[in-house]
């Protein structure tokens, strides 16, 4: 007899409880993903992220199956005998039969169990697999794309193991096999095909037609209806990638997209309407003093500072106290990822800042100030050397040699000094010698809008063209703590099923510009009801053209430069308020809720779905804060012309948290509604 296992949760921190029963039975799940224990984008962190939650809902019983790259095993996987006995037998029996199957226990949050598959290992069975996969749906995989190559064969090792799983189990089996993105895809298409014991789902992170067409030159989303897909495809000589992708979306019993406006991309792209919109939630972190979230961003701030000081040296003609770090990152697709506009829009803010009356401080006068402190700090720093060796010649009762004083070293660290001041050239834009350098978008971008860090501008650009590292000797820093150390993330997205780069500065909080094409630009204008109150600013690019954009962005981030520090740390208190908004405990509703419908479509005998689950995330909405103005302009300093002294950081704070206490009791409420939810079977 299966043991009948139920899920049940509550008390999440304050929201309305809600309780839920839902027998799995003897059900197993499968998350299948190229990106498991692998980096490449944002799905690594919906797998990573959500791996807590869902291990608490499936136990034993949840395994996430992935691609096995030494690398990555050997910094982040602890390989282990396979718990589960038919699981070992399966994979046992798939390493006799000339695969590399490896088990192991992810080491990141819920520490989740991984199955792990050498593709390359079972590249010998490659052409084979290809024929079969011509025979079974007419899909031809050219030999020189490496990546659909791989798909083929992670999707029928995949396929192997699941029915493998299968065929080992003592008793009929409830699989639940969770397909993410094309590269996955196969391996749903052949459960179905093969008709094995499989609730199927796929979720689409994005349509590759979509990123295609969109990186192109077109209007895509005016024109969405109306596309040849088979012939736009064909034409990027994608297609057979489409068709591995248009099968997964078309072979699942549920079809789940992270968004809305991708919903409607595949609706028409794919040609199927999602079940459902499984949208991208956080593991959210909450501090136990509610202000530790500011202090990580003067000291992340620090850091950042200390590698502009570098960077800059010998031309640091700005005060660093007063500038303010936005930043752009995400894997580089130029247009996709809006860098064009934000470049743009940062050449027409330093036109606004180097003509405002806003002009904080002379350019000029401040280069020497900075000249001069560089050369205080040599100086001091001499000085001690000084002081030392005098000292330990007092010590053993000498008078100094005053000719011995100074040391080759001391000369150096002068010299380097001065030569650093006297810096001809300009401070580089990129930290690294690119190898395409003439033919680069950013770099061509930058020469073409003359933004060259010279001293007059109010705008400098830093390009740095890696995913940042705390094991980097340029910048030794890890992602999360340099976006806690910015004041704003800039992501002006085109095309950006979810787009989880600004939802992260939330949850740091981190006031963030994202577009009304983005999935969670579009998620957070449903869901409050003034997002620029809190820091999340909303770009215009479904109705206005390009320049117009540009202009909009230029205005919030001129207006952004115009708040006080005081304002800022208002906005970033009001920022770091909406994180419930976006943590998994709540938004992994939806994928429990397409699991139960898979369950109940593949198994109907043993499951049932009630349609009063939740299918969509409409119906609550976050409300205007109750206190202070919103807008920088209305508030109590509306210029930067404000004494230091109003600067007052920790009074502010304290008015600031009482406030948000009021908020918090206001929008709990409404926000659990949703999810009130009845048994399903
Ligand atoms: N990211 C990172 N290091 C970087 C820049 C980005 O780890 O230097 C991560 C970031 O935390 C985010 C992901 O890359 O989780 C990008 O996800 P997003 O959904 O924004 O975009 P995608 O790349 O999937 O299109
Ligand atoms: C946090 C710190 C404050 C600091 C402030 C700087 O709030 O707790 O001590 O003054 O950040 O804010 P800014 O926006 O100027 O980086
Ligand atoms: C894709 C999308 C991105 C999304 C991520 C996770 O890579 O480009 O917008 O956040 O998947 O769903």
């Amino acid at each position: 007899m299966p043991l009948a296992r139920s899920l049940s949760v509550t008390s999440l921190s304050g929201l309305e409880e809600w309780d839920e029963e839902f027998d799995l039975e003897d059900a197993v799940l499968f998350e299948i993903a190229w990106e498991v224990a692998n980096k490449v984008g944002g799905i690594y962190t919906v797998i990573q992220t959500k791996a807590r939650l869902t291990s608490e809902e499936w136990g034993e019983n949840y395994f996430l199956v992935g691609p096995y790259v030494e690398s990555n095993v050997r910094t982040q996987v602890e390989l282990i005998e396979p718990t589960n006995p038919a699981l070992k037998r399966t994979i046992d029996k798939m390493n006799s039969s000339g695969c590399k199957v490896y088990f192991g226990r992810w080491l990141i949050e819920g520490s989740p169990y991984v199955v792990l598959i050498d593709v390359g290992f079972t590249a010998w069975s490659l052409d084979t697999w290809k024929s079969e996969l011509w025979e079974l749906c007419d899909i031809g995989v050219p030999w020189f794309d490496r990546e659909a190559n791989d798909a083929v064969l992670f999707g029928f090792l995949t396929a192997w193991l699941l029915g493998e799983y299968a065929a080992q189990s003592e008793e009929p089996p409830h699989i639940v096999a969770h397909f993410h993105e094309w590269l996955a895809g196969l391996g749903l298409v052949l459960c179905r095909h093969r008709q094995l014991p499989v609730a199927t789902i796929f979720t689409t992170h994005a349509t590759l037609l979509g990123r295609y067409l969109c990186a192109g030159n077109v209007d895509f989303y005016n024109k969405l209806a109306n596309f040849n897909v088979d012939k736009e495809a064909g034409d990027r000589q994608i297609y057979h990638r489409y068709c591995l992708e248009r099968a997964a979306a078309h072979c699942a019993h549920v079809f789940t997209t992270v968004s809305q406006i991708t919903a409607i991309e595949a609706e028409h792209l794919l040609k199927r309407k999602p079940d459902i919109v499984t949208p991208n939630g956080l593991n959210v972190k909450k501090f136990s003093a509610v202000h530790e979230f500011q202090n990580l961003h003067a000291q992340s701030k620090n850091r950042i500072q200390e590698f502009v000081r570098g960077h800059f040296y010998g031309h640091l003609d700005f005060n660093l106290d007063k500038c303010l770090f936005l930043f752009i990152a995400g894997r580089y697709e130029f247009s996709n990822k809006g860098a064009d506009i934000f470049l743009e829009a940062l050449a027409r803010l330093n036109y606004l800042l180097r003509v405002s009356v806003l002009r904080w401080f002379d350019v000029t006068t401040l280069k020497g100030q900075a000249v001069r402190k560089q050369l205080w700090d040599t100086a001091q720093t001499v000085k001690e050397r000084f002081g030392k060796k005098l000292y330990e010649s007092l010590l053993v009762g000498q008078l100094p040699d005053v000719s011995k004083m100074l040391d080759k070293e001391d000369f150096t660290i002068m010299k380097r000094a001065i030569f650093a001041t006297q810096r001809q050239c300009q401070p580089p834009i990129c930290t690294h010698n690119m190898l395409e350098d003439s033919s680069d978008p950013i770099l061509n971008c930058v020469r073409r809008i003359g933004l060259f860090n010279s001293s007059a501008d109010r705008v400098k650009i830093i390009f740095h063209p890696e995913f940042l590292s705390s094991t980097s000797p340029l910048l030794p820093m890890d992602y999360e703590e340099f976006v806690r150390g910015c004041h704003l993330g800039v992501f002006p997205s085109y095309y950006e099923p979810w787009g989880y780069t600004p939802a992260e500065c939330t949850v740091m909080g981190i006031p963030s510009i994202s577009t009304n094409l983005s999935g969670f630009g579009c998620f957070m204008e449903e869901h409050i009801a003034d997002p620029s109150a809190y820091g999340i600013y909303i770009l215009d690019r479904r109705f206005r053209g390009v320049d117009e954009s540009c202009n909009q962005l230029t205005s919030f981030l001129f207006q952004f430069c115009k708040q006080s520090r005081r304002q800022r740390i208002i906005q970033r208190n009001r920022t770091e308020r909406l994180s419930d908004l976006l943590d998994w405990r709540y938004l992994g509703r939806y994928y429990i809720s397409a699991r139960h419908m898979a369950l109940a479509k593949a198994f109907p005998d043993t499951y049932y779905y009630e349609l009063n689950e939740p299918t969509s995330t409409s119906g609550f909405r976050y409300p205007r804060p109750a206190s202070v103005p919103p807008s920088p302009s209305l508030s109590r300093h509306s210029s930067p012309h404000h004494s230091e002294a109003e600067d007052n950081d920790e009074e502010e704070r304290y008015d600031e948290d009482l406030e948000a206490e009021k908020d918090r009791v206001n929008i709990r409420q409404p926000y659990a509604l949703p999810f009130k939810n009845k048994s399903a079977v």
